[in-house]
């Protein structure tokens, strides 16, 4: 079975096609990181707009690059949601109108479950139970995932996701969007030493995350000292510590609660290289497995998309003629797989 998958919830437009057999067998992705950096965040109508210009190239090559014609589709996967209602209503509408046009099944697919299930795509992929703490730029959830499509919410963030934390934080310190990556970069040559930043509500019990605080406090510490670029450095550097301590704690206090060994990190902020390296370390430390997606895989993409949308209409899942676009979704409200 092949699926081609379609993402388009947010600032990329991500195209790809999985086998069941094969495996990936092309992806393609376009970011409009550059079209929004001059507005320090992503702008809505600007983002819909790109999207129609992306969606169909990218599909061609896709199709191309995997030497494959539409009569080999077996079925369309699209973002139904979360995420802005503009730019999803483009992919729902393009997969829709293909899926008719192919006479194929067409699926919306939740984008957190395409988060979650992306490190199948790799070897070895993890086997379900697990628990998975899904860090993007709109999300941090931790997730107990009993089977495909069985998700029992442990914990979330109160206010501001992990990303949404990094981006804010790394538009105080004069970063441009998306601020994630850069200031992941600028805290290379900060010295951890010199400031220490607070560990969000990890001295109480429970698995719920509040990181706009941090925010507030590197503008304070930016404030209070002189902005030059080693202090810039160091603040990134203590508000990365900050953000990558909390999220190992509550992974670590989820694998003990749950009395699980495998666990899944997902999401952009899972491409983060330092939070990779605690995240294995604690894993070594309890006994458990850590997987995650390839990096590219870790920020937005169709291969995540298709891959979730094939595991569902494998499974004989599939939507009616409506176009679904969702803009709030709860993953605990997702139908059982297997
Ligand atoms: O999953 P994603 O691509 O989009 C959403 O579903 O939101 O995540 C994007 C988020 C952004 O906030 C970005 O700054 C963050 O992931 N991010 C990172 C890194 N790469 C991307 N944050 C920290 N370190 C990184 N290396
Ligand atoms: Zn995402």
């Amino acid at each position: 079975m092949q699926i081609l998958g379609i993402e388009s919830s947010c600032d990329e437009t991500g195209i790809a096609l999985v086998d069941d057999r094969a495996g990936l067998k092309a992806h393609a992705l376009y970011s409009q990181a550059a079209l929004h950096s001059d507005y320090g965040g992503i702008v809505p109508e600007l983002a819909s707009r790109d999207h129609i210009r992306k969606t169909i190239p990218l599909i061609r090559r896709v199709l191309t690059d995997a030497d494959t014609l539409p009569e080999a589709i077996d079925g369309v996967a699209y973002t139904a949601g979360p995420g802005l209602m503009g730019a999803l209503l483009v992919g729902a509408s393009i997969a829709r109108s293909l899926a008719w046009a192919w006479r194929i099944p067409a699926l919306g697919v939740h984008h957190m479950e395409g988060h979650l299930l992306s490190p199948m795509l790799e070897e070895p992929a993890p086997t379900a139970p697990f628990v998975a703490l899904l860090v993007s730029g709109g999300h941090t959830l931790l997730v107990k995932v009993a089977s495909v499509g069985r998700y029992q919410l442990l914990g979330q963030s109160l206010d501001d996701a992990a990303g949404e934390a990094f981006d804010k934080t790394a538009k105080l310190l004069g970063l441009g969007y998306p601020g994630g990556p850069a200031l992941a970069r600028l805290a290379e040559n900060g010295d951890p030493k010199r400031f220490r930043f607070p560990r969000p509500m990890t001295d109480r019990p429970g698995l719920d995350f509040s990181f706009s605080g941090l925010k507030t406090f590197a503008s304070n510490t930016l404030r209070r000292v002189a902005g030059d670029d080693q202090t810039r450095s160091d603040i990134a550097r203590a508000f990365e510590d900050a953000v990558i301590e909390t999220l190992s704690i509550k992974c670590r206090r989820a694998l003990q609660t749950t009395r699980l060994s495998t666990l899944v990190i997902a999401g952009g902020v899972g491409a983060n290289r330092r939070l990779r390296a605690t995240l294995d370390s604690m894993g070594t430390a309890l006994g458990a497995q850590v997987f995650y997606p390839r990096q590219e895989f870790c920020t937005d993409n169709g291969a995540m998309i298709a891959y979730a949308g094939l595991l569902r209409l494998q499974a004989g899942q599939q939507d009616d003629l409506s176009i679904y676009a969702r803009p709030r979704w709860a993953l605990t409200d997702l139908a059982q797989i297997t």
